[in-house]
């Protein structure tokens, strides 16, 4: 029979257990949705671009009916409650890319971070956008502790972003990941929920 929960990680089970589809979340210029049936066209440019997936832990899709697949899964995984992997839509609702929360570890109290953004887009901030909204998520509605993020130490604008996040590199997992037949180091990266809201607090005050 497993250990009963503290209250703390009973919380993060019960905001888990209580979602009833992809949390909506809103910024000034992206927004988290659930990916929908017709963003089919978008995930495969998506992840059908050797740029995007050239730290990715798969080759590139081939057909649209892998990027069709994989909202099916995505789908399947929510309901489960496995993981959210969001779209990230831009002002007129199309995808633009996909951000993810996985690896739920109530317990612990713990997530993980990944992300995407089609490279028509790169360099203009919408992914700390979407990234952030996803952090708030997690930190505000759920109550996890802390953030894992792990990367290709090759990855240099996964890096930035995160680093802008606030996470901390806090090792390097050595020929841990296999991209194909390409074996590459992991660098792990965490952020605790009290790094996130300093860091809030400190963009917030910058802006004003
Ligand atoms: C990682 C990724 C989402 C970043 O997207 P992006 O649009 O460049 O991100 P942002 O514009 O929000 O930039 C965030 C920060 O990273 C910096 N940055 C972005 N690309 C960079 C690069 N190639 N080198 C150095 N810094 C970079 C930006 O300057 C910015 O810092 P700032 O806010 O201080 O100006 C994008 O490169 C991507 O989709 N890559 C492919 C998928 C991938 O590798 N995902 C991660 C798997 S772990």
């Amino acid at each position: 029979m497993p250990l009963p929960l503290s209250p703390p990680s009973q919380a993060i089970a019960d905001v888990l257990a209580a979602l009833d589809g992809f949390p909506l979340l809103q910024g000034p210029r992206v927004r988290l949705r659930g990916p929908r049936e017709d963003d089919d066209a978008a995930l495969f440019a998506l992840f059908g671009d050797a740029r995007v997936m050239r730290y990715w832990s798969r080759p590139p899709m081939q057909s649209i009916d892998e990027a069709r697949e994989q909202i099916a899964r995505i789908q399947a995984d929510m309901a489960e409650r496995r993981l959210i992997n969001w779209a990230i839509a831009d002002e007129n609702d199309a995808l633009v890319g996909t951000c993810t929360l996985f690896r739920f570890d109530p317990t612990h109290r713990r997530v993980e971070l990944g992300y995407a953004l089609h490279p028509d887009h790169w360099g203009r901030g919408l992914a700390r956008e979407a990234a952030s909204l996803a952090l708030d998520w997690a930190v505000d509605v759920a109550g996890f502790h802390r953030i894992d993020a792990g990367i290709d130490p090759d990855n240099l604008a996964s890096r930035a972003l995160l680093h802008r996040l606030g996470f901390l590199t806090e090792g390097v997992q050595r020929e841990s990941f296999f991209v194909g037949e390409r074996v590459t180091d992991s660098e792990l990266l965490g952020l605790l929920a009290s790094d996130w809201r300093r860091q809030r607090e400190a963009a917030a005050a910058a802006a004003r």
